[in-house]
């Protein structure tokens, strides 16, 4: 059994606190400066508080799954707690911000584990999967086994995980990002209609899914701003353009309205584009 803390239970950290209480262990988390909303998940994930920072000394590891542009914070807020055990970050960051992480764990004592997790939040088993990297990374999968999350290794080198999480992200939120600036485009221009009605003769199910994502990423759109940053700075650091997915964090910044709200429809999203950029 290892004593682990996740910091934070939000909708993906308390489904992972959940998977290695499934799996055996004793899992935590660090109450102080958390919201209602993050009590309340942690409750549900069956992780104990921490009623002491200072109470992570001597804990085997942190996990850390908080928003992509906190990441290195939460590091830092870590080392400083006296923190000398494994840490696993499993943000959506570029592999650069992956290492500066670990550099800074590893000079506090830390070992560091690179990681990057693909799906929903993991309450049922097959949907979601931790890829780690990083010496050792197979350790860390292992504590996964028998938990409704998929952990898998894919090899030593730290952000190698982060990468993957990367690339894969580009896509499913890039193209999430382009689709509803397209519609905004189209309503702005006041050709929307005449759009979607070329879409169902030429792009079949292309409107419904605009209209799905519109509704899937209103809430998160807060969150997605610093995951596209990191994208950007990923395709930058091998010679690519950034310039795609640094427009869709500004398209992403102007849902931030939306930030937990779960019922926000194609017509408020695309006004909120709009309305931004007057
Ligand atoms: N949700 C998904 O479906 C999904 C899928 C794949 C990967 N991920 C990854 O999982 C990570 C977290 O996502 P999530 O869905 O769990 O997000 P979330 O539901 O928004 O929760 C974020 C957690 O981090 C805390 N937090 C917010 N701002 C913070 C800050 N500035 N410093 C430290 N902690 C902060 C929040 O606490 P308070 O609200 O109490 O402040 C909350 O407990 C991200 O890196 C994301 O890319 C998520």
């Amino acid at each position: 059994m290892t004593r682990l803390c996740v910091l934070h239970p939000g909708a993906m950290g308390s489904s992972i606190a959940a998977a290695l209480g499934e799996a055996g262990h004793q899992v935590y988390w660090l109450a102080a400066g958390r919201s209602d909303a993050t009590r309340r998940r942690a409750a549900r994930s069956g992780a104990l508080p921490l009623a002491n920072e200072t109470d992570l000394v001597g804990f085997d590891a942190v996990v850390s799954v908080c928003p992509p542009d906190a990441a290195l914070a939460v590091a830092d807020a870590v080392i400083a707690m006296g923190f000398t055990g494994i840490f696993v970050d499993a943000n959506a960051v570029a592999p650069a911000t992956a290492r500066a992480i670990g550099d800074a764990v590893a000079s506090a004592g830390c070992a560091f584990i690179d990681g990057g997790i693909i799906g929903p939040p993991a309450w049922q088993p097959g949907t979601t999967r931790l890829y780690l990297s990083g010496p050792d990374a197979d350790i860390v999968a292992g504590w996964f086994a028998g938990s409704a999350l998929q952990a898998r290794a894919i090899g030593a080198e730290v952000g190698a995980a982060s990468a993957l999480k990367m690339c894969y992200a580009a896509f499913t939120k890039g193209s999430s990002a382009l689709l509803l600036g397209v519609r905004a485009l189209a309503e702005a221009e006041g050709v929307q209609q005449e759009l979607l009605a070329e879409w169902d003769l030429s792009q079949p199910g292309l409107a419904a899914r605009s209209a799905s994502t519109a509704s899937a990423v209103a809430a998160k759109g807060w969150r997605f701003v610093g995951e596209m940053r990191e994208i950007a700075a990923t395709f930058e650091s091998r010679g690519l353009p950034g310039g795609f997915h640094r427009a869709a964090a500004d398209l992403y910044q102007r849902l931030e309205e939306f930030k937990d709200e779960s019922d926000a429809d194609v017509a408020a999203v695309l006004r909120a584009l709009i309305r931004a950029s007057d």
